[in-house]
């Protein structure tokens, strides 16, 4: 028993906390996520769900529902959570948006997650969005583990690798196990830590785990397995290591200043059982949370979530909104009431589900580190709290600044209903921001997003979704401040040329400017106005 400010928790929900991994892997598309993702749920011994990741990328293509978009742009927007065990672990595996124009959605999503994966194609090395989605991972100051992929095929040398990473990321690499070979001679890795080569046999198309030899250096048989100038080369790069490399120190890894790395063929399944298995020892477990009320620990009794994301019509046949929640304290359970403090009442958590893309199985409890999607409509908000016991609130999830604004205009008068809804759900889900001119006659959204691609989902999905056609125009506009003060302040601000006043999604005051200098300019003249960058009191 453990005793805390909460309650006592079980020697049974210790272990629960212990054993869990909750972790997103981020990549440039095509380096090989879903290909990884399949392998990790093939050792986790999940493999019926190994199969069916693959299906579902496929199947995006048949189903032709908004996805489908991804599918064209070869991105991935949605959002996945699979839990599989490994080793007595449970493994909860956030999938993240891979472009960069969803950076804030990445945000959101990496705020239910303890540690992130950064998967490289061995040719390839850093690549734009690997770029973009590491800084998002750096802002949030979590634990970053590299996977450099595809070592079957001829690549980047490996210390060249390392390079890159370190001059163009800016984080210090620690290799964990050491490339033996590469193409057609990839035949396996060397342990550092162990001091072990590990060398895989292929099976066909890696449907099953690649059985492994483990040997050392000095085994006559492996030299001979290796040209004498492979092998020469491979003893003078681990000496290299050993000698001038960084040792490996949790703290820095913990701290997001070193980057473990680890090699590897997802394909053949080669490198993925030792990557697993290092990465259950290394990755942390579920972290305690800031609230505005003192730090949350996991091992509370009192149970106490956070919302990160919400999608609408996930499923074409079910049309309903999913909110995905993060367990951070207590034991949740099927049908437990909770408080919902931004909406100042209780609500029943019924129908909780797992989610694998199309497929959804009843939760009947969970953990914290655990992700459970919630479907009860409207609800739920991003970054709602919800608690049983004391009250508690965790800090609103930040918003990252949009640099882009356009007016939605909807085509079909008869439509008008579907356009509203359309746009108050993909609002609610974060896929824009949204906002309306207070003094224009008609009530058009004008729309802010962090990057273009975001408007083009919006369109795509009014019309798959809600049957909407649409036209967006472009505005001149280039920031949004939300406006805080004595409301006679508020109201009379004089809107110059260049600035409008607008109400966002939820109807609170803000502003929309459409340079730095008119911006400038209308905070000098109200200086009894604040002009904020996130709505007050987030
Ligand atoms: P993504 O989710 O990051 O976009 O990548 P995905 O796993 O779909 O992989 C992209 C391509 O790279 C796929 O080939 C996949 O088979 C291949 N790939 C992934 N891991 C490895 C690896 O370790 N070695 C090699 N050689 N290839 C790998 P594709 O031709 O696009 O599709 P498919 O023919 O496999 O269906």
């Amino acid at each position: 028993m453990s005793d805390t400010p909460n309650g006592s928790v079980d020697g049974n929900h210790l272990r629960e906390v212990r054993r869990r991994r909750t972790f997103a892997i981020i990549s440039h598309p095509d380096a090989g996520k879903t290909t990884l993702t399949e392998k990790l749920l093939l050792y986790g011994g999940a493999i019926q769900l190994a199969g069916s990741v693959r299906a579902r990328k496929n199947q995006r293509k048949a189903t032709s529902d908004w996805m489908a978009l991804e599918q064209q742009r070869g991105i991935s927007i949605t959002s996945t959570v699979l839990q599989f065990e490994f080793a007595g672990h449970m493994l909860n595996l956030l999938d993240t948006p891979g472009h960069q124009d969803f950076s804030e959605d990445t945000y959101r999503t990496l705020t239910a997650a303890d540690s992130a994966v950064m998967l490289i194609d061995n040719a390839k090395g850093v690549e734009p969005q690997t770029r973009k989605l590491f800084t998002v991972c750096r802002q949030r100051g979590i634990p970053i583990f590299t996977f450099v992929n595809k070592l079957d095929r001829p690549g980047l040398e490996p210390l060249e690798l390392l390079t890159e990473i370190e001059d163009v990321l800016g984080i210090r690499t620690v290799p964990v196990n050491w490339p033996i070979g590469d193409g057609n001679d990839f035949r396996g890795v060397y342990d550092r830590k162990n001091r072990r080569i590990l060398l895989f046999e292929r099976t066909d198309h890696g449907s099953r785990p690649a059985p492994v030899e483990a040997t050392n250096l000095d085994d006559p048989r492996f030299e001979r397995l290796l040209t004498p100038a492979r092998y020469a080369k491979l003893r003078e790069e681990i000496e290299l290591l050993d000698g001038a490399g960084e040792e490996l120190d949790p703290e820095k890894v913990a701290r997001g200043e070193v980057t473990p790395v680890f090699f590897g063929s997802a394909a053949t399944n080669f490198g993925v059982e030792p990557f697993l298995e290092e990465f259950i020892g290394m990755a942390p477990g579920p972290a305690a949370r800031q609230s505005l009320q003192g730090e949350v620990s996991p091992n509370e009794a009192e149970f106490r979530g956070f919302v990160f994301k919400i999608q609408a019509n996930m499923d074409p046949n079910h049309r309903d909104r999913i909110a995905f929640m993060r367990i951070v304290s207590g034991r949740f359970e099927r049908d437990m009431t909770v408080q919902n403090p931004r909406l100042g009442k209780s609500v029943r958590l019924s129908r909780p589900q797992k989610l694998f893309a199309q497929d959804r199985i009843l939760m009947e409890e969970g953990y914290p580190g655990d992700i459970v999607g919630l479907t009860n409509p409207g609800a739920f908000a991003i970054g709602d709290t919800l608690y049983t016991g004391s009250a508690v609130r965790f800090p609103a999830l930040p918003r990252f600044a949009p640099e882009f604004f356009a007016v939605l205009r909807n085509l079909k008068i008869d439509r008008y209903k579907q356009f509203q809804k359309g746009i108050e759900q993909l609002g609610e889900e974060g896929v824009v921001q949204v906002f309306y001119d207070v003094n224009a006659a008609r009530r058009e959204p004008i729309l802010a997003a962090v990057g273009r691609l975001q408007f083009e989902v919006v369109q795509f999905r009014l019309q798959s979704e809600y049957g909407v056609e649409t036209v967006m125009e472009p505005t001149s506009f280039r920031h949004v401040r939300w406006l805080d003060g004595e409301s006679d302040a508020i109201k009379t601000i004089r809107w110059y040329q260049g600035s409008r006043r607008v109400d966002d999604n939820e109807g609170l005051a803000s502003g929309l400017f459409d340079s730095d200098w008119a911006l400038n300019y209308m905070q000098e003249q109200h200086p009894k106005v604040q002009f904020l960058e996130a709505p007050p009191g987030r």
